[in-house]
C-alpha cells in the first residue's frame, strides 16, 4: 500500500512537473507555404520562423501572441501598441522577416520596422527565450540603420541554435 502510494505520488509529481515545464505559449501564427523555399529557416526543433517569432513575441504579452498572415503587397510593421522589449529587437525583426519570406511576401527595413520603438536591441533578445523554442543563429546577424534582413546572408549564417550572451 505504501509502495503504491509512493509510486502514485512520484508519477503524479513527475507529470505535474512535465506539464509546467513544457507549457507552451498560446500562439496563433501563419503557416509557411511549401511554394517557397524556407527549409533553411526552420529551427533545430523543426519550428518555422513564424512559430519562432510567435515565441519571441509572446514573452512580452503574457504568453499569448498572434501574428496575422500577410499577402503580397502587405508587410509586417510595428504599431506603437506592439513595440516593447521583445519586438524592438533585430532578433524578432529577422525572425518575422523570414516569416514573411516563407509566405512569399516582402519585408521592410529595420529602420522602418523600428520607427515606433523607444528602445532598440541590436543582435540581442533582451528577454529569456522560452524553453519550447530555439532561436536560429541567422536571427542574430547584425542589422543596423537602413539595412534589411537578407535571406542570402541568413542562409550562409545557418540555423544551429545561437548561444545568447547574457
Ligand atoms: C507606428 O504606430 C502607429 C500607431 O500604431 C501606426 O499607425 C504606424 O503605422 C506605426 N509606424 C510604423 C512605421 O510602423
Ligand atoms: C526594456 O529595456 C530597457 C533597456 O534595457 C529597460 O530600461 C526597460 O526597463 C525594459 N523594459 C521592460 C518592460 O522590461
Ligand atoms: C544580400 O546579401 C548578398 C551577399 O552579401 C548580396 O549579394 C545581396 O545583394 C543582398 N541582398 C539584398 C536584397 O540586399
Amino acid at each position: 500500500m505504501f509502495l503504491l502510494l509512493a509510486l502514485f505520488t512520484t508519477v503524479w509529481s513527475t507529470s505535474l512537473w512535465w506539464h509546467v515545464r513544457c507549457e507552451d505559449p498560446s500562439l496563433n501564427v501563419p503557416a509557411c507555404s511549401s511554394q517557397f523555399d524556407y527549409q533553411w529557416s526552420v529551427n533545430s526543433k523543426g519550428q518555422s520562423p513564424c512559430q519562432v517569432s510567435g515565441y519571441l513575441g509572446s514573452v512580452c504579452f503574457g504568453g499569448a501572441f498572434s501574428i496575422p498572415a500577410v499577402t503580397p503587397g502587405e508587410y509586417y510593421s510595428l504599431g506603437s501598441e506592439l513595440q516593447n522589449n521583445c519586438t524592438c529587437s533585430t532578433v524578432y525583426y529577422s525572425a518575422l522577416s523570414a516569416c514573411a519570406s516563407c509566405q512569399g511576401v516582402s519585408y521592410t527595413t529595420w529602420a522602418d520596422f523600428s520607427t515606433n520603438c523607444s528602445t532598440v536591441f541590436l543582435s540581442v533578445y533582451p528577454q529569456t527565450i522560452p524553453s519550447g523554442t530555439a532561436v536560429p543563429h541567422w536571427a542574430y546577424q547584425a542589422i543596423t540603420g537602413s539595412a534589411t534582413f537578407n535571406t542570402t546572408l541568413a542562409q550562409e549564417a545557418g540555423v544551429y541554435p545561437h548561444l545568447q550572451q547574457q
